[in-house]
């Protein structure tokens, strides 16, 4: 199933990057954003998961993180995820670029990770800044506060924030230097994470799309695999260095 192409830029590449969406979550039970079934079809972003939501109405916004929380806490890995931490271990220069903010990267064993939409398991203060990672499942009926007195915010970015910058910059000089760029189970519509496979391509990598369907970077890529990252990981890891998942 995969070309001659792809297995050997895969064997003598020294630096891959891999982008990942919320598709390589969806086979462990996580909801996309956009599919038939993604949250953006139920629920209106800018009324869940903007600034302007949380002052408005915090608790609102809360009880949405804490069922999304909940449902996480619920899932485990599949093994595309654990495909790629396992990829980690034979590539000499290996980064993972995420617009996850479930975890489930850092639970099947990846390492090198650029979270760039941030951990929705983790609050941040919205005065001091102060990270709390052990924060609660369940906010409940009081809105978690800082010692420092400020409110609690989960630590994801939201609609009309900027990503945060050093882990962006990261990312792109990550982009620049892979010699393979994977981008599995995004749309490829949300920016700026959608440009670094096209950045990666513009520089010299082989660069392969892994989805369900095409998507606008499709035609300008090297290659698209269609299916699910589930299935076509495992395979791939096994092609390409006798990795059984
Ligand atoms: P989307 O929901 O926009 O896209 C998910 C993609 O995964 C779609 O292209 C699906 O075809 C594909 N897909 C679904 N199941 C798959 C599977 N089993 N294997 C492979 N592909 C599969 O999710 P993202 O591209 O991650 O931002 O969305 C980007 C950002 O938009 C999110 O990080 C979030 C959202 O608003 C923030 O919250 C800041």
């Amino acid at each position: 199933m995969f070309t001659p192409d792809l297995i050997s830029n895969m064997k003598r590449a020294a630096r891959i990057v891999v982008l990942t969406g919320a598709g390589v979550s969806a086979e462990s039970g996580v909801p996309t954003f956009r599919g038939e079934d993604g949250l953006w079809k139920k629920f209106r972003p800018e009324e869940l998961a903007s600034f302007d939501a949380f002052i408005s109405n915090p608790r609102l916004v809360w009880e949405w993180y804490s069922y999304r929380r909940r449902l996480i806490s619920e899932v485990k890995p599949n093994p595309g995820h654990y495909a790629l931490a396992r990829m980690e271990d034979v590539v000499e220069n290996f980064c993972l670029v995420t617009q996850n903010v479930d975890g489930l990267h850092r639970s099947a064993g990846s390492r090198r990770i650029l979270e760039l939409h941030g951990n929705i398991m983790r609050n941040r203060c919205m005065e001091c800044g102060r990270k709390d990672e052990s924060a609660d499942l369940d906010v409940g009926d009081r809105l978690p506060r800082c010692r420092c007195g400020g409110l609690m915010r989960p630590d994801v970015v939201w609609f009309g924030e900027m990503l945060p910058q050093e882990i962006l910059n990261s990312a792109f000089r990550e982009a620049e230097e892979a010699e393979v760029f994977l981008s599995i189970g995004t749309s490829a519509v949300v920016q700026p994470a959608a440009s670094l496979p096209l950045v990666a391509k513009r520089n010299g990598a082989y660069v392969v799309e892994i989805n369900m369907e095409s998507t606008p970077i499709t035609s300008q890529v090297d290659e698209t695999i269609l299916g699910k990252s589930g299935e076509i990981l495992p395979r791939l890891v096994g092609e390409v260095w006798g990795i059984e998942i």
